[in-house]
């Protein structure tokens, strides 16, 4: 089936990459159909009648199954009527114009219009040259603002904002009832969002009041893992985790075992390289300054990323060869 992506433009690369990453993961065949940059828009025909992958997207906006692009909105609506289930709908779009010129073709051929609970969304994206694209949303539930670190029982100032988590667990490439370790946990924060996402969980921390803290913030969410004490420098065992995801120590305000920052990421990378097999995913966050010898593993992709004015980070995606 052909799906329209509208992503984020928080990054230039990230959310298509998640997107890839998630097909990979999940096994599902795509192709990419088109792509324009001006209105964020990604077209995919994606080899699956299940697209329930798009909810586990933290840095698509919206998404849905694609209908088709033209300048005129009777052709597309005729399209729609096909696919649309019988009932109500709504039109998002930015321009209210479209909305209503859609909406109005729409309803000619028999729907009724409801805009809190329609039975069927459609999105309307305008591009200069091509037209309109449009496509029937598949909803997901993409509210990040009630994971707010703040908002969990046990807090700490070192914690990982949950979409860009949700991220590193999918550039993991790693799907439902595989198991994801990471072995810097500290409150949770990327073991959330994989146990969230179906994903089966195990986390360390040296200290062990993050580890105590880690199990109250994934009871919160009705949680359950194993989460220990541990030094990451010294994993065990071999062969049990399909990827590691992790935010290791950076900055002052954590607590780091090494001075030696670039030692430090290294002789951890040395230590994931014992339990991950060949062709499994590292994917960690370290400071934007950073580069690696990545020994056993071979760099597949690296993003430099803004968080906040005082913070820009790189990810660092590695393969274990
Ligand atoms: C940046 S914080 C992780 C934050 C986490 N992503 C969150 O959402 O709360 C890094 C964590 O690494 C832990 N740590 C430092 N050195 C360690 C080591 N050698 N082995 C395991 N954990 C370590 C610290 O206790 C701290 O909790």
């Amino acid at each position: 089936m052909e799906l329209l992506f509208n992503l984020s433009g928080e990054h230039p690369e990230l959310p298509k990459a998640e997107i890839f990453a998630v097909l990979e993961g999940e096994g599902i065949p795509y192709r990419i159909c088109s792509e324009n940059k001006e209105n964020r828009i990604l077209i995919l025909d994606v080899d699956t009648q299940n697209p329930s992958f798009i909810e586990r997207l933290a840095m698509t906006k919206k998404a849905g199954e694609f209908i088709g692009i033209s300048k005129n909105l009777n052709e597309l609506a005729q399209k729609l009527y096909e696919r649309m289930s019988e009932g109500t709908f709504s039109v998002e779009s930015e321009s209210q114009t479209t909305r209503e010129r859609l909406g109005e073709e729409i309803w000619k051929l028999g729907f009724t219009v409801d805009l809190l609970n329609p039975n069927s969304r459609i999105l309307c994206f305008k591009d200069n040259q091509k037209g309109y694209s449009i496509a029937i949303e598949t909803p997901v539930e993409r509210d990040f603002s009630d994971r707010k670190p703040q908002n969990r029982p046990y807090f700490h100032p070192t914690s990982i904002n949950p979409k860009i988590a949700r991220v590193l667990v999918n550039l993991a490439r790693v799907k439902r009832d595989n198991a994801v370790l990471d072995p810097f946990c500290g409150t949770g924060g990327i073991l959330i969002e994989a146990g969230l996402m179906g994903i089966q969980f195990f986390g360390s921390d040296i200290d062990e009041k993050m580890v105590d803290g880690c199990v109250r913030n994934l009871e919160h969410y009705g949680l359950k893992g194993e989460i220990t004490k541990g030094n990451a420098m010294e994993l065990t065992p071999e062969g049990k985790f399909d990827a590691i995801v992790t935010d290791p120590p950076y900055g002052r305000s954590s607590f780091m075992t090494e001075r030696n920052t670039k030692k430090f990421y290294e002789d951890f990378l040395f230590s994931a390289s014992k339990i991950l097999d060949s062709g499994k995913y590292l994917v960690m966050i370290l400071p934007d300054s950073s580069e690696l010898e990545a020994k056993g593993f071979e760099i597949k992709e690296k993003y430099s990323l803004y968080v906040h004015k005082s913070l820009t980070r790189k990810i660092f995606v590695l393969r274990r060869k």
